[in-house]
């Protein structure tokens, strides 16, 4: 596990598109399993830069696979998943619509068996909830959960009423790769920065592992980079922090 600690959000999100670039540069990067929220968009930003400035870097072949999906929404809504990612990830990385996939509440399991036909994913962006969720994967989610269908805790629709008019319009349901599912991918980049993440990190990395904080999860993980900025860090003891 490495935990690396920047200043900013932005310091944060280019040493990761660093390392994302480098890894894609090997040929190491084919899949790659994409987060929403705030906390990746700078990330996939970067990463964008990084295309604009060296040619040798595209993403033509690149295959997104997102970890979750409201339910209910109406096709084509701004805020649906597969909006977000096709307006902050693929477009700014210039990848077709047709290579981004996003889990179907009408067969959740096919989504697992098309992450493997598709070779697995190599590099999995995730964020945090407040409450330690990953994807939708709220406290209580089983550790070997797969692709499913779940009802959204209450604070969770309220954290994400910013992106709605109000948190009526936050949908109550919807389908997300389960912990399981997650922990499968081959590398696992954990974004958080802000104070209001600083209690969920220190939880997932500090605390008990427990599935009463689903990003504990993640200590079970062979490769897992967590990159937070020093106010998601400050409830870290100083021995759990390595700088970058
Ligand atoms: C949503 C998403 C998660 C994300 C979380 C935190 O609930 N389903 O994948 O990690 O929000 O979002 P943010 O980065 O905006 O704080």
């Amino acid at each position: 596990m490495r935990v690396s600690v920047h200043p900013t959000a932005e310091a944060a999100a280019e040493s990761a598109a660093a390392t994302i670039a480098a890894l894609a540069a090997r040929g190491g990067l084919r899949v790659l399993g994409v987060a929403t929220g705030s906390s990746p968009t700078p990330v996939y930003r970067a990463l964008a830069r990084r295309r604009d400035e060296l040619p040798e870097l595209q993403f033509p072949d690149l295959t997104l696979f997102a970890l979750d999906e409201y339910l209910g929404l109406p096709p084509g809504h701004p805020e649906s998943y597969r909006s977000v990612v096709e307006r902050d990830a693929a477009g700014p990385l210039g990848i077709s619509p047709d290579r981004v996939h996003l889990p179907s509440g009408a067969d959740p399991a096919a989504y697992d068996l098309a992450i493997a036909r598709h070779g697995g994913v190599d590099v999995q962006i995730l964020g945090i909830g407040r409450n330690g969720h990953i994807g939708f994967n709220e406290p209580g989610s089983s550790f070997d959960s797969r692709t499913r269908v779940v009802d959204l805790d209450p604070s969770t629709r309220l954290a994400n009423a910013r992106f709605f008019s109000g948190v009526d319009e936050v949908p109550s349901q919807a389908v997300t790769q389960g912990i399981g599912t997650i922990l499968e991918a081959r590398i696992l980049m954990l974004f958080a920065f802000g104070a209001e993440k600083a209690e969920a990190v220190a939880a997932a990395l500090e605390g008990p592992v427990t599935e009463r904080v689903p990003a504990s999860a993640l200590r079970a993980h062979p490769d897992v980079h967590w990159v937070l900025d020093d106010a998601a860090a400050s409830r870290l003891s100083r021995s759990g922090r390595i700088e970058p």
